[in-house]
């Protein structure tokens, strides 16, 4: 089908050829999927096409893409549907939560819920995600196994419930991280058969010094009671928005005023944040102060104009700012201004 769509094309494109160039190029092809209208020959500036996944396959994305500046708009993407047999649910003892036992299709980003055999404790959570062909099942303890004797220890993590000489199969205790500790995996251990289930983790918080910050030539971005600590705590995972010290600008993008930092377990990565500088400035006819061989953000000058000029907008005054010198120091003839006048 693709094939003989490609020998068409190649034969009316040798036809056609002396026309007009096309826009675009034939639009991609998704696995799972199918364009199912707006195919043509050859595509113009804002011609659309419209994808169809397979029966089961979700679509992500939009639906239609658009030839637009010689190319085309992302094309979307088919995600696959989970499949769980009666089978795998009776190895792990599992029911769907209506109580019974039956094949399933899932579409992805869908849930199901499931539950336990009678003698049987369901481990959280108990419904669960389909994402893209893959799906994990919750699994059932047995109520009749062995029972566990210390609970896992969590480094910077509390115990939550009631602390015993021994937890029975099924039984389970809860985790709680200390302050400023982020928790990775699930808050419950349970007692499975006399091993515990995965205990979470508690992640590093990032502590900025202001020390750390004065270095790094940022500030917090208007948070003035926090200013006053001598560090700021970030949960992992967390952002703080942050911006440059008075006399500097963001390196990358001058007009961006603030910016965000990540805790992701590694040092905290800073945007560079270079000085703001200006030269003395060159104004014809004109004379300004103090001289200086370099200026910085903030500094202000004085222009007095030659005899028989004028200053150019009414201001007698430039600041050296991120954008060079504003207003734009400069002296202009009496006679031109007076002409601007009438
Ligand atoms: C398991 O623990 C429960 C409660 O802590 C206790 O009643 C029971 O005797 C224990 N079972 C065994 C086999 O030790
Ligand atoms: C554990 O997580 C559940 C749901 O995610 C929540 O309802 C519960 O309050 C949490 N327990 C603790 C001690 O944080
Ligand atoms: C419990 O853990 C021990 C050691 O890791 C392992 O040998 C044993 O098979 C586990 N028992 C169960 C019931 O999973
Ligand atoms: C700073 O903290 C004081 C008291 O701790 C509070 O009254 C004030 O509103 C806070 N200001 C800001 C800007 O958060
Ligand atoms: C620079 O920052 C401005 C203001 O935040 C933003 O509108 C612009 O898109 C940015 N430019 C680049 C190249 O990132």
């Amino acid at each position: 089908m693709t094939l003989l769509r490609f020998i068409i094309i190649q034969i009316l494109w040798a036809f056609c050829a002396k026309g007009q160039a096309p826009a675009c190029e034939e639009p991609p092809d998704i696995d799972f999927g199918e364009i199912v209208s707006g195919e043509k020959l050859d595509y113009r500036e804002s011609d659309k096409v419209q994808y169809k996944c397979n029966p089961g396959f979700s679509l992500t994305g939009p639906e239609l893409i658009t030839c637009s500046g010689k190319t085309w708009t992302p094309a979307p993407q088919c995600l696959a549907p989970c499949s769980i047999t009666k089978q795998q649910l009776e190895a792990k003892n599992l029911f769907l939560s209506n109580g019974r036992r039956l094949a399933q299709l899932i579409q992805s980003d869908h849930t199901l819920g499931f539950m336990c055999s009678e003698g049987y404790t369901l481990t959280i959570p108990s419904v669960r995600k389909c994402i893209n062909g893959h799906m994990d099942l919750p699994s059932c303890i047995s109520e009749t196994g062995k029972n566990c004797s210390h609970p896992p220890i969590v480094e910077n993590g509390d115990i939550t419930t009631f602390l015993e000489k021994e937890y029975t199969s099924g039984s389970f205790i809860e985790f709680k991280c200390q302050k400023f500790y982020a928790m990775e995996g699930q808050n419950i251990s349970f007692c499975n058969n006399g091993n515990w289930t995965k205990a979470p983790l508690c992640l590093e918080p990032c502590a900025i010094s202001v020390e750390e910050m004065e270095n790094q030539m940022v500030e917090l971005n208007g948070r003035a009671n926090e200013s006053m600590l001598q560090r700021v705590y970030l949960e992992h995972g967390d952002f703080l928005e942050l911006r440059c010290k008075h006399g500097y600008a963001l390196a990358t993008n001058l007009s961006q005023s603030t910016f965000m930092v990540q805790c992701n377990g590694n040092p905290i990565v800073y945007p560079e944040c270079k000085e703001i500088v200006c030269d003395p400035p060159g104004v014809v006819n004109g004379r300004f102060r103090p001289q200086r061989n370099m200026y910085r953000g903030g500094d202000v000058i004085i222009i007095t104009c030659d005899h028989g000029f004028l200053i150019h907008n009414g201001h007698n005054t430039a600041e050296c700012t991120k954008n060079g010198w504003l207003p734009p120091p400069s002296c202009s003839s009496k006679l031109h201004f007076m002409s601007y006048l009438a």
